[in-house]
């Protein structure tokens, strides 16, 4: 099995599920938490992977690892951080640079050993995230490719079969990064592929009966629907085991698009067969916003009102003893929960929250699958193909996408441009191309003049998106005349925006959401 040593990254599930994906047998651990020493001889491990991090080796606390691990006895790969803390532990020097590389960078491949990594080629696209690179490299080492700013981007030690990228060969956004991790896991540190099918399903019913066994048969339980993907299959996976003893609450906080709420209510009832009980709650919502700018904020106060909305409704169902939430994989680790080294991106309010103001336990059946894999269970489940194949939403919904303060005015506007960016989409046969398509209103004016009059009204920016899990994103690159029909559209069809704005940024080093 491959050992991958997680020291905070935000895309240590995502090494993990390449490489599970990949058919090989996968052990993660954190240094710190556990004392890894124990393992330097186990003869399971035939290669590691040391992930990224947020930290710089030279910080107080950093984590590290043993030297021995580093040996020669089994290849190691080294990721950004993993990289940089194994040239450390090994004698180079680690800088802080000048520039710090995100997102999107090209290889310059300079000789060098490089039969270690045979699938990376000149000039292709890596993806970067970092601040320090290795600058002075450790006895043995030599430098395979650097990145166009000249830092050390690949290097080996062909002898104790070491490698270092500086970029994430784990992300999609890496070309052959996938290959590069299989030919690291079969052909140099030769793993064996399991025989585990590739099928969602089974698994995830498996793990929720395990769940469900610890509560009791004669329990029911209660869901939070959110009207998204996620929560829409974890209600449809554990109402296939409980039938009407899952009560299923749909709170509309009247923050989802346009005609969402409806739309998503009768799937859930004539499609699904879900027993649901809907709320109308957006007008605590909106009191309890009015005022507020702060992003971070605004996703407490959304979080704390949904809480209480659910807690009350939830009284009427006094039987249910569990609570089955929608949480996925990303969820988890951008909130910070998984790792004790990673950061927290956003604190994603459907992580925490419910259970600990409720005497609640908790049924989590999607916590180790990714947004694709949630949506292939969702197919396997029967949802309808058009749900699946709808793009992520935020559980705070529109709050997040209207900059500043949240008014039912500004909601409506935003409702109205993001209905034709999103008809638009359709219409043109592009929706299924993005990953993830919205528009944000801004909190700015601007001038414009219509017929013969000068306009002073909203800007509104559209934020089109690829992505595989929403770990890394890039801008879509779409054609110039859709941009230019859907920005006719919107000045000409929606009353009060006076400017349409493209968002060409990439995650990293900005997120999806622009809050
Ligand atoms: P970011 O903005 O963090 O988004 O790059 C990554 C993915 O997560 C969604 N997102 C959220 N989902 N609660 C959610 O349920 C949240 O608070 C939240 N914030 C971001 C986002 O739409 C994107 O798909």
């Amino acid at each position: 099995m491959i050992l991958i040593v997680d020291f905070g990254s935000q895309y240590t599930e995502v090494l993990n599920r390449v490489v599970r994906e990949s058919g090989a047998e996968v052990m993660v651990k954190l240094p710190g938490l556990f004392d890894m020493d124990e393992l330097i001889e186990d003869e399971r491990i035939s290669g590691v992977i040391l992930s990224g991090g947020p930290q710089s080796v030279y910080a107080e606390k950093a984590p590290t690892l043993n030297p021995k691990w580093l040996n020669g006895r089994r290849p190691v790969l080294g990721i950004c951080y993993g990289m940089q803390l194994m040239a450390h532990l090994l004698g180079g020097t680690v800088a802080h640079g000048k520039n710090a590389e995100y997102g999107p960078a090209e290889l310059i491949i300079c000789g060098g050993n490089s039969d270690l990594i045979p699938t990376i080629h000149l000039q292709e696209q890596v993806w970067m995230s970092h601040g320090d690179h290795v600058e002075i490299l450790p006895t043995g080492f030599s430098q395979i490719a650097t990145s166009s700013d000249g830092l050390n981007a690949v290097i080996a030690d062909s002898k104790r079969n070491l490698i270092g990228l500086q970029f994430h060969p784990e992300v999609v956004h890496t070309v052959h990064g996938k290959a590069l991790i299989e030919h690291f896991v079969y052909e140099i540190c030769g793993a064996k592929k399991s025989t585990e099918t590739n099928k969602h399903a089974p698994k995830a019913r498996a793990m929720l009966a395990e769940q469900l066994e610890r509560l009791g048969k004669q329990s029911e339980v209660i869901c939070a629907l959110s009207g998204g993907v996620d929560s829409t299959v974890a209600a449809t996976l554990v109402s296939e085991a409980m039938g009407e003893k899952l009560h299923c609450i749909f709170v509309d906080h009247g923050l989802l698009r346009k005609g969402e709420f409806e739309s998503t209510l009768n799937l859930y009832r004539e499609n699904l067969n879900l027993n649901v009980h809907p709320v109308n709650a957006s007008e605590i919502f909106l009191e309890r916003l009015v005022g507020v700018s702060d992003p971070e904020q605004k996703r407490k106060i959304i979080g704390k009102t949904f809480i209480d909305v659910f807690e009350q409704e939830s009284k009427k169902y006094t039987s249910c003893k569990a609570l089955v939430q929608g949480t996925i994989a990303s969820d988890v680790i951008e909130s910070s929960h998984s790792s004790a080294n990673a950061q927290v991106i956003k604190s994603h309010h459907n992580v925490g929250g419910l259970p600990e103001t409720m005497n609640l336990s908790l049924v989590e059946p999607l916590r180790h699958l990714f947004k694709d894999e949630v949506r292939a269970l969702g197919r396997e489940l029967g949802i309808p193909e058009d749900f699946i194949r709808r793009h992520p939403f935020p559980g705070p919904g529109l709050a997040l996408r209207v900059l500043g303060e949240v008014t039912q005015d500004r909601l409506a506007l935003l409702r109205d441009v993001d209905s034709v960016l999103i008809d638009q989409l359709k219409r043109e046969g592009k929706y299924d191309a993005v990953w993830q398509a919205f528009a944000v209103l801004l909190p700015v004016k601007s001038v414009g003049v219509k017929g013969d009059g000068r306009s002073y009204d909203s800007v509104v920016a559209l934020r089109c998106v690829g992505s595989r899990d929403g770990m890394t994103a890039d801008w879509s690159k779409l054609p110039l005349e859709f941009l230019a029909n859907v920005s006719r559209r919107i000045t000409n069809e929606v009353a009060g925006i006076s400017r349409v704005v493209y968002d060409i940024t990439s995650k990293p080093p900005a997120t999806i959401e622009w809050e």
